[in-house]
């Protein structure tokens, strides 16, 4: 028993220095006995816990890219809107945008796609809503945004990316065919772009970014009024970029190439030729993925593109170079 009364202090304090469980037994034995005096013996885990918070916090300003890595996220404290984000390249993008920081509102004709992604989406530990949205309805669009805006505060990011085709000569295709594509890849865009402007304008800030097509650029055969709609997205967000410059608003276009989806094969049922002379004349020598065009459109919506509008970008693995 030493003067102060504890049994281990304080001559076997150098042998209590090394982490024998032990050695770390005495350690706290004499810190409960004498927590001041002793504190100096947890310095050290101290400061490896503080380390390991410091770490765990800067994890949590960090996002993982799409190749596992941690780096800065381009969009931390942003909010956006993708459309038709319940599966492929609408997907691929609201998730891409979450991974660079924002908040995204996955909005959808399909609720239960919308949802499953919101829930990855919130598991990065950004905020997420599931909404469900016909893009060719302007009330409910107005209606749908006006809530997500209230949701989020404000919406920094539009993509328009809800689309639908259906492959088949010109001279077979039918009015009701004709209609429902320019409905929902021609007047759809519209009816999203107008409705975020007001709000985009207010704020004198937006990025629109709108996935048009490489048929839209130089035809595709099988896809007449497709392409028709797509170059008339590229044509309407130049225009639009010009008109916008004066509140800060970026307006721009990303083209994917062919892009494997999960109907692709049956899009391409019959044409099985087409597919693969589509295949040979990509220089890259494959079809995209999703995962391709997504980190293109978080690039146009970052403020690292604030001085880039009214362009188009294909990402075709070289298959269009116009
Ligand atoms: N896949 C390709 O090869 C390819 C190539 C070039 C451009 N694109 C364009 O990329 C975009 C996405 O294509 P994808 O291949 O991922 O298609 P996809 O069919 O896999 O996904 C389209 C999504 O849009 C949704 N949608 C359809 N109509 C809607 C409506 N009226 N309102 C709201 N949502 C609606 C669908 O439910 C679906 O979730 C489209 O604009 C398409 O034109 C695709």
């Amino acid at each position: 028993m030493n003067p102060h009364g504890c049994p281990y202090a304080p001559q076997t304090y150098a042998s209590a220095n090394s982490a024998t469980p032990t050695r770390i037994a005495i350690k706290i034995i004499r810190f409960v006995y004498d927590p001041v005096k002793y504190r100096q013996d947890f310095s050290n885990y101290w400061r490896i816990g503080s380390l390991k918070k410091l770490t765990e916090r800067l994890k949590n300003k960090l996002s993982i890219n799409q190749k596992g890595v941690y780096c800065i996220p381009r969009l931390a404290g942003k909010s956006a809107i993708v459309t038709g984000s319940g599966r492929g390249i609408g997907r691929a993008i609201a998730l891409e945008l979450a991974r660079e920081g924002a908040d995204v509102a996955v909005v959808d004709l399909v609720v239960e796609n919308a949802a499953s992604v919101a829930k990855e989406i919130q598991a990065m530990g950004r905020r997420s809503l599931a909404v469900q949205l016909d893009v060719t309805r302007f009330a409910e669009v107005k209606e749908v945004f006006a809530k997500i805006i209230s949701a989020f505060g404000k919406v920094d990011i539009l993509v328009n990316n809800a689309g639908w085709d259906k492959l088949e000569p010109f001279v077979e295709s039918t009015e009701e065919t004709w209609d429902k594509i320019i409905a929902i890849n021609y007047r759809g865009m519209l009816n999203c772009t107008r409705v975020i402007l007001d709000h985009m304008i207010a704020r004198q800030y937006g990025k629109i970014v709108s996935i048009s097509s490489d048929a839209g650029r130089v035809g595709s055969t099988g896809e007449a009024v497709y392409s028709s709609c797509n170059g008339a997205v590229i044509a309407f967000s130049k225009t639009l970029a010009r008109e916008m410059a004066r509140y800060k608003i970026n307006v721009n276009v990303v083209c994917p190439g062919p892009t494997e989806k999960p109907l692709f094969a049956e899009l391409f049922r019959g044409r099985e030729k087409l597919l693969a002379a589509m295949v040979k004349a990509i220089p890259w020598g494959r079809l995209a993925k999703s995962e391709d065009i997504a980190p293109a459109v978080a690039f146009l919506a970052s403020d690292g593109a604030g001085y880039i509008t009214g362009q188009t970008l294909s990402v075709s693995g070289g298959l269009t170079m116009a």
